[in-house]
């Protein structure tokens, strides 16, 4: 096997002479010395490329940052500074961005269970919009405006009945749905109705999402098609097209890039005389890319006839995405970054379970072994937010790798963090 695609790795990825991997300026077995493994190494100036390229796309106030990909107080700040709004989609996200000091007024809120609380939350600190997304909801809403709480500005979440070519857990576009509201069978209009008619909320506009790691831009110009379709009589100042560009995250694979992305809803709402300001909430695509993750293999399993076993010090905690979607990743040495990959073998973690697998069948360089630093990379997105404390596992620390500076933004648990929530 070929060594791991540079394509795959960040931005500032450079191979060093002594065929080591630095990024942002810091030598990969220099972090994961000093801050240990596993950890999440994060490109800042990725991150930072990626919010920019979004705002450009879209424009200002039209790029909506989707935090559930990934978010910490550190991530928060620098979406917000590089201009982008950000998406919350439960109160614990909300006080997140609130925590980092992100201007309620920059936050939209989503959720297809939220709270009376969590509304309350939300109306209080003064959210841009909450996304509204049942009936159930609504009726939370005008218990909340007869409390005698503001009325918020609210959009819509339909269900466009697009189905969007993805993995059937993170497609939500189609008719058979928890999502929003559906299209084809009246709900949407009912609800808009009711929407445009209620005294507790202002409607500012409509919203769809169809899916997530979807590679294909027809899928997002078909739902524009169908969104626009039922937004023009409407009329309202916005339309929000959601997340869902897909990454590369293996060899072989090849997504739009952001600014591609944008042409094609552009393009297609031009097109279709869209009046309203088009905005997206993308999540992955602005930081899957951005992080690897290292870790440190320990034992070396061969079974003869049968396959070679590598665990690490991490596993389904800090990327529970094979394991839930059958997701892929690549492997490889930091310290050898060029290097061919002739052994295949699997790439498990430490749990107490068969199923803790990071890759099936990952392809490694042959001289692998116990104590070296391996990476994964592109696991930026939805890896650190989805972590867990399965088998009491303390989480990997966040650090940012910018300019030859290695900085944590999130420590790595403790042991004494695993008991805080106990009490007695
Ligand atoms: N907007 C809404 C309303 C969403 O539900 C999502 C993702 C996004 C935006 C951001 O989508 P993105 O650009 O990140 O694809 N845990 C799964 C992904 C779940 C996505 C949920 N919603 C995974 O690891 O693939």
């Amino acid at each position: 096997m070929k060594p791991v695609p540079l394509s795959l790795l960040p931005d500032t990825a450079t191979v060093r002479a002594d065929g080591s991997l630095a990024i942002g300026g810091c030598n990969l077995l220099d972090v994961a010395a000093q801050f240990g493994t596993p950890v999440f190494v994060y490109d800042e100036a990725h991150v930072r490329a990626r919010c920019r390229e979004a705002v450009a796309a879209f424009g200002p106030g039209r790029a909506v940052y989707a935090t559930k990909a990934f978010l910490c107080g550190a991530m928060a700040r620098l979406a917000y500074d590089e201009g982008m709004l950000l998406d919350v989609a439960s109160g614990g996200e909300l006080f997140v961005a609130l925590n980092a000091g992100v201007p309620a007024d920059a936050l939209t809120l989503h959720g297809n269970n939220k709270s009376l609380a969590e509304l309350r939350m939300a109306i209080e600190a003064g959210v841009r919009h909450i996304v509204v997304d049942s009936f159930d909801e609504l009726d939370r809403l005008d218990t909340l405006h007869a409390e005698g709480l503001a009325a918020p500005k609210v959009i819509a979440r339909i269900t466009p009945g697009v189905h969007a070519h993805t993995h059937e857990f993170i497609a939500t576009g189609q008719d058979d749905s928890k999502f929003g509201f559906n299209l084809g069978n009246g709900d949407a209009q009912r609800a808009v109705d009711r929407l445009r008619r209620s005294p507790s909320v202002h409607l500012e506009g409509v919203h769809c999402h169809i899916g997530s790691n979807v590679f294909e831009a027809s899928s997002f110009a078909k739902a524009a098609e169908v969104m626009a379709k039922f937004a023009a009589p409407l009329d309202l100042p916005e339309l929000v097209l959601g997340g869902g560009l897909g990454v590369a995250y293996v060899a072989g694979e090849e997504a739009p890039t952001i600014t591609q992305w944008g042409n094609v809803l552009l393009d297609a709402c031009q097109a279709l005389g869209v009046r309203s300001a088009v905005s997206v909430e993308p999540g992955r695509s602005i930081v899957a890319q951005a992080a690897v993750t290292l870790y440190s293999v320990g034992t070396i399993k061969q079974i003869p006839g049968v396959r070679t076993y590598v665990s690490v010090d991490g596993g389904m905690s800090d990327n529970p995405r094979p394991v839930l979607y059958g997701s892929g990743y690549e492997a490889f040495l930091p310290r050898a970054v060029e290097a061919e990959r002739p052994l295949i073998a699997r790439l498990v973690g430490k749990h107490c379970e068969s199923g803790d697998v990071l890759i099936f069948d990952a392809a490694l360089p042959a001289d692998l072994g116990v104590g070296d630093v391996l990476a994964t990379p592109v696991t930026g997105a939805y890896g650190h937010s989805m972590a867990s404390n399965y088998n009491k596992l303390t989480r990997p620390p966040v650090v940012f790798v910018n300019d030859g500076t290695a900085r944590v933004v999130v420590r790595r648990e403790t042991y004494e963090d695993l008991v805080r929530c106990e009490v007695v």
